[in-house]
């Protein structure tokens, strides 16, 4: 089965991030075939600064490599190093009818989130089908926020199917429902978006400080507190085995151990449990030739899938 997805390079990427989405990806590499790319023509829609940029879609390659993806099994590559996307995504967009991407609900949040209105914006959508229907992808894993976006491209594919004859796979979403909603420092699912996250790879400090500043009521140390719902050892069953979780538990109803104690032992395993992922990402930001070496060895294996279909769509439509 070949599995897709696409990875917007919009800034650091945080815990909610890895036990959201990332550690499943990562983990699917043993079964399936993966092509994961970073989604750089994507970005464009939203990030006008060529430094930040080009930063985070280095960041994101070292994040990925760092927690285990393997170039080696998974075809790992940079979106527009494949340019042929977006000669298919113009060739979708005249058989893409407005109404269709007028509908899409995440075009209209990002403008009523006062993300300038472009073209480019709008047309995402099918930008991101010609992402999936160039490498006859089968599977799409993704959050419930892009299942409209899959629709969307299952309708292109039919549309375009339906035209010129069998040409594009119909891929199939997976919907990531089950996926853990991880609290952010404030009790809201973490985001980037709402200033609440704690960073996979920013400096220990960085990271105790995140910690601390988590959200609790004022009981003394004294006092027992109520685990239920307690964002600390929220956090902290991500990370502990079921016992050390269920000795915070036990403390925190005690009484006599306060949330200071409870976030730094938090802090302690968080770091614990990314320590490992954390070295080999110091390793590989000290050698990004490597890096660059890995996403051009992607883009290539990328391109021989992209370059087969897109011969295919020019015959069917008569560009050759
Ligand atoms: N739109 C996706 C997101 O914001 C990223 C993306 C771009 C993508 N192209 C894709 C995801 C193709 C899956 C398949 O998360």
């Amino acid at each position: 089965m070949r599995y897709l997805s696409g990875i917007q390079p919009s800034g650091v990427l945080h815990i909610g991030n890895y036990f959201g989405a990332m550690r499943r990806q990562v983990a699917r590499q043993s079964e399936h075939e993966c092509f994961y790319f970073i989604a750089d023509y994507h970005a464009l829609t939203t990030v006008r600064d060529p430094d930040a940029l080009r930063q985070n879609v280095l960041d994101v390659a070292l994040d990925y490599l760092a927690i285990g993806l393997d170039p080696s099994r998974t075809v790992f590559f940079r979106q527009s190093d494949v340019p042929e996307v977006v000669e298919l995504s113009w060739i979708l967009s005249t058989i893409t009818s407005m109404g269709l991407l007028e509908r899409c609900h995440s075009y209209k949040d990002k403008v009523a989130r006062n993300i300038e209105a472009t073209h480019g914006l709008f047309s995402y959508p099918v930008l991101m089908a010609a992402d999936i229907l160039i490498y006859d992808s089968e599977r799409v894993p993704v959050g419930k926020d892009q299942k409209q976006h899959i629709e969307v491209t299952r309708d292109i594919a039919g549309t375009f199917n339906t035209l010129y004859g069998e040409t594009l796979v119909i891929p199939e979403p997976e919907i990531e429902e089950s996926t853990a909603v991880v609290p952010g420092v404030d009790g809201q699912k973490m985001s980037k978006s709402y200033g609440n996250t704690i960073e996979m790879f920013s400096p220990e400090k960085k990271v105790r400080k995140a910690v601390a500043s988590i959200v609790t009521d004022s009981k003394t140390v004294e006092e027992p507190k109520e685990p239920e719902g307690n964002i600390i050892l929220a956090l902290y069953s991500l990370v502990a085995t079921p016992e050390e979780k269920a000795e915070m538990a036990r403390r925190l109803r005690a009484g006599g151990y306060g949330y200071g104690d409870a976030k730094k032992e938090l802090a302690t395993k968080l770091l614990e449990h990314f320590g490992p992922a954390r070295e080999r990402r110091e390793e590989l930001a000290r050698d990004l030739p490597r890096v660059k070496d890995i996403l051009e060895d992607g883009a290539r294996r990328a391109r021989a899938v992209a370059s087969r279909t897109l011969e295919r769509v020019y015959q069917r439509v008569g560009l050759r």
